[in-house]
């Protein structure tokens, strides 16, 4: 067959709540080039739409979960055309999903690898991940997001190590600095892992995980009285939902709650 192989492929957990998308470029050690991303940003999309998609699982492969941008797509680039063209500028679609989406890192997660899996709302990764922002090896610095959101997750300190001496992270470390939430034992599968957890979100109301979400990332870029004015307003709006009043009714009847997304 002449037809290539979809860059970003698609499943769904045993549950169905869950859309696993898997990065396929397996030659390139999934560098993300331009094509690469238009395709995951258009299953993103797909899955914040649709209805039956609870939650997102964002992985790669076993060995890669991504090596970076694609070096040689860009190694000839000229400043008008990559600023014209915005170039990096379409990466920023992964921060508008609104579902929850989780990062399943093992292997390689370099440069744009890096930067992509901290675009996700939190990252499980195996211990033997490797973190690191290479740029600086290549005569660049990150351009995805790494420099800003390294310093919320670890500290400046340890962005700073990442970003000028090329430091490779372990998952151990991650895990241990905050760059990850969750590291899997040796030899269990992280992709496994991540989809447990993912149904453990979709087993509660949409309203308030889009909620929790939304005001986690409220954090990120306001000032703490805002934030926290923000915060509160959410959580006064969820007095307006049927699953609020159904979750502390069935607290009070001591069973469980039926969760209508309402
Ligand atoms: N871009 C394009 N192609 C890449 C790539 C990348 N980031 N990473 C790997 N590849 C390609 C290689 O060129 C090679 O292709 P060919 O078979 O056609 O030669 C193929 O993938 C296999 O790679 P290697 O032979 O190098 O595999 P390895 O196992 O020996 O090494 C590696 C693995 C250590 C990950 C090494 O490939 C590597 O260092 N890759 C580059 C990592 C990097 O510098 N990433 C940062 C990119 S810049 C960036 O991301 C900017 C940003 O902030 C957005």
């Amino acid at each position: 067959s002449t037809q290539a192989e979809p860059m970003v492929l698609t499943s769904r957990s045993e549950s169905g709540k869950v859309a696993i998308l898997t990065l396929n470029r397996p030659k390139a050690l999934n560098a993300l080039s331009t094509p690469l991303f238009d395709q995951l940003n258009a299953e993103l999309e797909k899955a914040d739409a649709d209805e039956s998609v609870r939650a997102i699982v964002l992985t790669g492969g076993e060995k890669v979960f991504a090596a970076g941008a694609d070096i040689k797509e860009m190694k000839d680039k000229q400043f008008a055309e990559a600023y014209k063209n915005n170039f990096l500028g379409t990466w920023a679609k992964l921060a508008d999903i609104r579902k929850p989406i989780i990062g399943a890192v093992a292997g390689y997660a370099l440069g744009g690898g890096c930067e992509l899996a901290m675009m996700t709302d939190f990252i499980v990764c195996t211990p033997k991940a490797v973190f690191a922002q290479p740029e600086i090896t290549l005569g660049i610095i990150p351009g995805g997001g790494g420099s800003q959101r390294l310093v919320t997750l670890i500290g400046k300190g340890r962005a700073m190590d990442m970003v000028l001496t090329n430091r490779k992270v372990s998952g151990v470390e991650a895990g241990q600095w905050g760059l990850a939430s969750r590291v899997t034992e040796d030899g269990q599968s992280v992709v496994e892992e991540a989809v447990k957890v993912a149904d453990g979100i979709a087993k509660f109301g949409v309203v308030a995980a889009q909620a929790g979400k939304e005001a986690v990332n409220a954090a990120l870029e306001l000032p703490l009285a805002q934030g926290l004015r923000l915060e509160r307003r959410l959580f006064q709006a969820l007095f307006a939902t049927a699953d609020q009043k159904e979750g502390m009714a069935a607290f009070a009847e001591k069973r469980k709650p039926t969760w209508t997304d309402n």
